[in-house]
Formats: C-alpha cells, structure tokens, sequence
C-alpha cells in the first residue's frame, strides 16, 4: 500500500511548474508528493511557493527547504495535491482522517487545479463505510454530541493518546460512523447548518482530477465540469 500511494504522490507532483503557487496536503500519501517537491526544490531547483494544509505538512516542508506563504498571503493556489479517505464516482470524498479537514478545505476552495492522490482503496460506489469527521468549536461540543446520536450518527469524539483530539485550530472533532451517505452534499448541507459545526469532511464538487495508483498502473480521473 506504501508503494502505491508513493506512486500516486509522485505522479502528482507532474502538475507543478515553476513559479506556482502549490497546495501542500496532509496524510500519508500527500507526504510523498511533499516530499517529492523538496527534491525538485534541490535538485532541479524548482521555485514554487508552498502553503500549507496542516502544522504537521509545515514542519515536513520546513525540513525540506520548501518556500512557504500562509493562504492569506495569495489570491488563489494554482495546484494543490492532497490525500483522500474515500471518493465516489462522481468525485465527492470524506477527508479528514487525519484531521486536518477544516485547513484543506480553506485552501481547497481556492484552488484552481485541485488534484487528490489514493490508493485504489480508497475508491467506493458510496461513501460513509469511513467514519466522517466533523470539525466542532470547543464550546457546547457535548450538545452537538447529544444531537448527533439522537439523530443515530453514531458519534464519538476523536481521541489522541487518551485524550480529546484538538484540531490546529482549536477545535475538536466528532466522527460519525454513517454506514452510508447517499447524498453527500444534502448531508454536507445539513451540517453546514449545525450551530457550532466548523467544517466537515465532506469535499463535494471540489477535486477536479484523481489520481489512483493500483496493482494495474495509475489512472487519472479529471471530472468535467
Ligand atoms: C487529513 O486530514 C486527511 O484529509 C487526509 O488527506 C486523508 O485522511 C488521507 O490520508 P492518507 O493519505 O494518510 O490516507
């Protein structure tokens, strides 16, 4: 699995030219891709400012010597590659797993060429076997828990080393285990409008390519729109 998602990572990285502004993502498949721009950066001497989708994804372009820019120091980001927890046919994907959803999405949004890397694993006719993370402010947390299960999400806060989870940006984040969402932006609708939601891991009409390594070679999905 290591190896398919290098494969996808460092295919990706075929999308960046010099003087880009790049979307770095999160995860252990966009680590590659970062990791792969670090060498171009040494290397070949690529030039290319960074912005960054986590605290996690900043240290690793620190140590690469990657230029970095905050996402409210540019107008948009031409490219931006980042991991996936699953994606459907129509391009719609829970993310989040490794709970940096609300920062991708910042920088998602202002992407122009929005590309996702995952190991064919990750593809699914539906979405929801993966639990979706919902990125919640601190304050009233255990209301939103308490509506959750009444409406039967089957809820539980994300735990690090025994305790709460706590996002970069101070929030907590409560997994629903969904089975199945068969309307993924209704759903997202929905949550948009939960008081004290901050974000959730539903990125719906947003990837505009995917790239999916497999046992059989890599293919690239572009979606139309
Ligand atoms: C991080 O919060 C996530 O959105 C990741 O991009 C996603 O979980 C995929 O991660 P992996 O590539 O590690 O599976």
């Amino acid at each position: 699995m290591e190896k398919l998602k290098k494969i996808a990572g460092v295919r990706a990285a075929q999308y960046v030219k010099n003087g880009m502004t790049v979307g770095l993502g999160t995860g252990s498949t966009a680590y590659y891709f970062v990791e792969e721009i670090g060498r171009r950066i040494q290397e070949e001497g690529l030039q290319i400012a960074g912005v960054t989708t986590s605290s996690r994804t900043t240290a690793q372009a620190q140590e690469l010597g990657i230029p970095l820019k905050s996402i409210d120091e540019v107008d948009y980001v031409d490219v931006t590659v980042d991991g996936a927890d699953e994606v459907d046919p129509h391009f719609n994907g829970i993310k989040g797993g490794g709970g940096a959803l609300l920062m991708e999405k910042v920088v998602g949004i202002q992407t122009k060429d929005y590309i996702w890397v995952v190991d064919e694993s990750k593809m699914v006719d539906t979405l929801g076997a993966f639990k979706l993370p919902v990125e919640v402010v601190q304050y009233g947390a255990e209301r939103l828990f308490r509506e959750f299960e009444k409406k039967g999400y089957k809820p539980s806060f994300r735990e690090h080393d025994g305790l709460r989870f706590v996002t970069d940006m101070k929030n907590f984040i409560i997994d629903l285990d969904l089975g199945a969402i068969p309307d993924p932006l209704a759903f997202g609708n929905m949550l948009d409008h939960q008081v004290g939601v901050v974000e959730h891991g539903l990125f719906t009409g947003m990837a505009d390519r995917v790239i999916v390594a497999g046992q059989d070679g890599v293919r690239i999905l572009e979606a139309h729109r």
